[in-house]
């Protein structure tokens, strides 16, 4: 049976963990060649060796968002490995969860980089791959903190600027036919949220292991349930397949109702 992005090849970076490792598996699934891009290289590695195993075709690059010169090897990569560049999801993230005044400047600038400034960065040294294949989908990751202000500050603000980046690529990039929409996810049980790891410190009083901060989001959700990285896998695939030709810009809430309360 034909697979929805049969032919495309899909960089995706933060693809060793949570959203991303869902997105390159569905990805493969539906027949797109997958560069997984992170720096959880054992992690990494074994989601790549995974999806080949299961018939699809995948390979890992260690990229760190914040270099760009790491960002061309990546996208040279991809050519190289794969033939061409199709698609570019930015889904790495970080975060630190403190008061406004509590925030470093030191960690408010690494929010920045890795958040808004690595994303811009991959849009840029993706274009032109992304042209020479013709015209391609780019996908970038914001959050309910996109548009709800006051939490964890540096966060909120390179989500805030996730849209306007994304609104300019996709002027940019529309005379080469290249899109590029963003996907908010609401409360999704990943490791960004539950465990404690050096790009999303979380301890007993913000993990999703405490059952108050659970029921706490789960009431914040009015369909009743968290999402999982497959709601948001399913959501980024319409979006960077062919299905979603005329669609450049947008903003595509996968929150179970959050955003609304
Ligand atoms: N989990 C949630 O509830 C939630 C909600 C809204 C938005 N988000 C956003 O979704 C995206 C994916 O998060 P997730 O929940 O899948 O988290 P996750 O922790 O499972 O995965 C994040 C990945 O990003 C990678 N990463 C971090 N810094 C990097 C860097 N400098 N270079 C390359 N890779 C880097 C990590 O190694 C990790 O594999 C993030 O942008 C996050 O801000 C998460």
């Amino acid at each position: 049976m034909a697979g929805r992005l049969d032919g495309k090849v899909a960089l995706i970076t933060g693809g060793a963990s949570g959203m991303g490792e869902a997105q390159a598996r569905l990805f493969a699934h539906e027949g797109a060649a997958i560069v997984i891009a992170d720096m959880q290289e054992e992690k990494g590695r074994t989601v790549a060796r995974e999806i080949e195993d299961a018939g699809g075709q995948a390979a890992y690059i260690n990229l760190d968002v914040r270099k760009y010169e790491q960002w061309e090897a990546a996208v040279a990569f991809a050519e190289e490995t794969f033939g061409g560049l199709s698609i570019l999801c930015n889904v790495a993230g970080t975060n630190v969860r403190v008061g406004f005044e509590e925030l470093t400047i030191e960690q408010y600038e690494n929010i920045m980089d890795v958040n808004l400034h690595g994303a811009y960065r991959g849009c840029r040294a993706a274009g032109p791959a992304l042209g020479r294949a013709g015209g391609g989908a780019i996908l970038n990751i914001g959050s309910l903190a996109s548009t709800k202000h006051g939490g964890s500050s540096g966060y909120t603000i390179s989500k805030t600027g996730i849209i306007a980046l994304t609104k300019n690529v996709a002027l940019g990039y529309a005379n080469q036919r290249t899109r590029c929409n963003v996907i908010s996810p609401g409360h999704v049980d990943t490791p960004f949220i539950r465990a404690d790891e050096a790009h999303s410190r979380n301890d007993w009083s913000t993990s999703l292991d405490n059952p108050e901060n659970y029921e706490r989001r789960l009431a914040g959700t009015p369909l009743g349930r968290l999402q999982t990285g497959e709601d948001v896998a399913k959501a980024a695939l319409f979006l960077c397949s062919d299905d979603a030709d005329m669609i450049t810009g947008a903003v595509l809430n996968v929150d179970g109702g959050a955003a609304l309360t």
